[in-house]
Parts: structure tokens; sequence; C-alpha cells
């Protein structure tokens, strides 16, 4: 841990494990270090980063948090909740990190790992999924090292972590809105704000505007296999992502057959979502068909997921 705060003190980038997918830190305050996590990724610099934090007193020195912030950061943070909120005015996050943009992402996970490197290095981090962009995030330090290794300085393994798909987004404007779903539920979160989530504007969605939050940006998972949803058979030459104990036509004859969750749970299911399509697309099949996965609950992140994914390969 001591060595991993120095390496990210020293302006480098360290892969460590959240409870929703395995992350790529570096020095928030630090705009050179945010630069290398950038090319590292090969992601766009339009694309604004998460900063995270270990407690909510650390969170309001970088950002504004508002009432609907302060009783969503009560009741779940630490946890896989993301905040959108304005930029605190002395905010030390590097204006690269945000994009230029006047507001400033802010969570704080609940993995020991990422919480204990947090303590250790004493300032915000800085961390996107670590994966190479336009690729499905890691879930086990395996999956970062086959995409960045020799492009960054550390990874701390600590095995396949929990939730598996990234933290909820909300945006804290006059009205919260939904802008990923993710690791917790939109259910509990209106619970907590007595208020329906908004939806975000159509053209958010778009691969041109500027990101509200991508995670948005319609390919952002997309495995290089073409992805077929809501399959109710399997062609042939196809792999199947198989969900539930129902069997379906054609399955017996898949080039490989993964099941997210042999009963039939979603907690289950959104744990083994992006290590199952690495898993499938490395076979390279002619297509992964994915059988329907209801929607509630941690179904619309993994649904989500899923639609992106399946974008744009036909
Ligand atoms: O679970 C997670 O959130 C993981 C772990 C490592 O914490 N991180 C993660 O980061 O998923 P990343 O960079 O893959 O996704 C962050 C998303 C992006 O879609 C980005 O556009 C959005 O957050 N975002 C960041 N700052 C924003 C802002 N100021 N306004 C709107 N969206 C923002
Ligand atoms: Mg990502």
């Amino acid at each position: 841990m001591a060595r991993a705060a120095r390496t990210l003190a020293a302006g480098g980038l360290v892969a460590f494990p959240t409870e929703t997918v395995y992350g790529l830190g570096a020095d928030a305050t630090n705009p050179a270090a945010v630069a290398r996590l950038y090319k590292a990724k090969g992601r766009p610099s339009f694309n604004p980063l998460i900063a995270h934090v270990d407690c909510l007193e650390a969170a309001r020195a970088i950002g504004e948090l508002g009432p609907d912030a302060i009783a969503l950061a009560w009741a779940f943070w630490p946890g896989p909740l993301t905040l959108v909120v304005p930029r605190a005015p002395h905010c030390s996050v590097a204006e690269l990190a945000t994009a230029g943009l006047d507001t400033v992402a802010l969570r704080v996970p609940s993995h020991p790992v990422a919480m204990a490197l947090l303590q250790a290095f004493g300032k915000p981090v800085v961390a996107p999924s670590a994966n190479l962009s336009g690729h499905v995030s890691p879930t086990t330090a395996a999956h970062v090292k086959s995409d960045l290794d020799g492009l960054i300085d550390l990874i701390i393994d600590d095995g396949a972590v929990e939730v598996g798909v990234e933290s909820t987004i909300v945006g804290c404007f006059k009205e919260p809105m939904l802008l990923r779903p993710g690791g917790l539920p939109r259910a509990e979160i209106e619970r907590v704000l007595g208020r329906k989530l908004v939806e975000p504007p159509a053209e958010a969605e778009s691969a041109t505007a500027q990101p509200l939050a991508p995670g948005m940006l319609a390919t952002h998972y997309a495995p290089r296999t073409k992805v077929r949803l809501n399959a109710f058979r399997v062609e042939p030459g196809e792999a199947l992502l198989a969900f539930g104990p129902a069997t379906v036509i054609g399955a017996n004859a898949a080039t490989a057959v993964m099941n997210l969750s042999a009963k039939g749970d979603l907690a289950e299911a959104a744990a083994h979502l992006f290590g199952y399509l690495r898993a499938l697309d490395a076979r390279a099949p002619k297509a992964i068909a994915v059988m329907p996965i209801p929607s509630e609950g941690l179904g619309e992140a993994i649904n989500d997921r899923l639609r992106r994914a399946a974008v744009g390969r036909d």
C-alpha cells in the first residue's frame, strides 16, 4: 500500500480493485499524471473521470453537495454510487480530469483495498475502469494485465470484484438525473430521494455530443464479437450467454455456453457479466447470443451494458 501511494505521488498509474470493477488510479491533482492516464487507456480527453475520495468531508472539499447529494452520500457511501455535482471554488482536481466541465464526479468506494489506498495517499484519485478504451471493464487483475500490461506502473491484485458493473451515476442537478445505471439499483436511490430520477436528454447518447455522462458513448462496452440480444435460439457457430435455469433451442450446438446465473440471480449475473463477455469474445464465435434478462434491480445496468456491447455490430 505504501508503494502504491508513493507511485501515485510520483505521478504514476496504479490499478486497484473497487467493489464495482478494477480502476486505474492517478493523482487527481496532477495534470501530467492525468494526461498519462488518458494516454494509457487510449481514452478521449473530453470524457471526464471520477474522483475517488475516502469520505464525505473529502468530497465536500472538491464538489458542492446540495441536499439531494448529501442525502444520497449518507445513504450509500461508501458504495457503488457516483455523484456529479458543481466543482467547488477551490477544487483541487485537475481541469483535464473533468474535461473542462464545471461539474465533478465523486465517489467513495467501499472496497477495503481502494479505501486503504485512498487513505494512504491522502488526496483524491481519479480512476476510470482499468481497461483499454472501448473494451469491457475489468473484474479481475488478469483482465487489467491483458489490457494494460507495460502501460501502467502497478496492479494491486485482490481477486475478483464483488459487484461486477460500474457505479450508478446520478447528476445532482435541479432534478436528480440517472446518468448511468450501475451497481446501485435505481429504486434504492429513488426511495431515498422520495422522487423519481429524471432521464438524460436523448442527444446525450449521440457519439458526437459533449458527454453529459459517457459510459453513454454508444459503443463504450463493446467486445470484438457481434452481440445478439434477447435470443430465444442459438444459430450455428454462435456462443451462448445464458441466464436462468431454462434452455433455448440450439443450445447444445453452441460453440460455448456460459450461464450468468443458473438460478436467475441478478447480483450473481452482474458479477459474472464482463468476465464471461471477455471469455466468449476470446473464443471468436460467429456471434454471442444473449438470453433475455429481466430489467428490474441490477438488471437495468446489465441490460444497459449489453445494449452498448451490441451497438453497431451487425
Ligand atoms: O464503478 C466505477 O464507477 C468505476 C470504478 C473504478 O470506480 N469507474 C468508472 O469510471 O466506471 P469510467 O471512467 O469508466 O466511467 C466514468 C463515467 C464516464 O462515463 C464519464 O463520462 C462520467 O463518469 N463522468 C465523469 N465526470 C462527469 C461529469 N462531470 N459529468 C458527467 N459525467 C461524468
Ligand atoms: Mg469505463
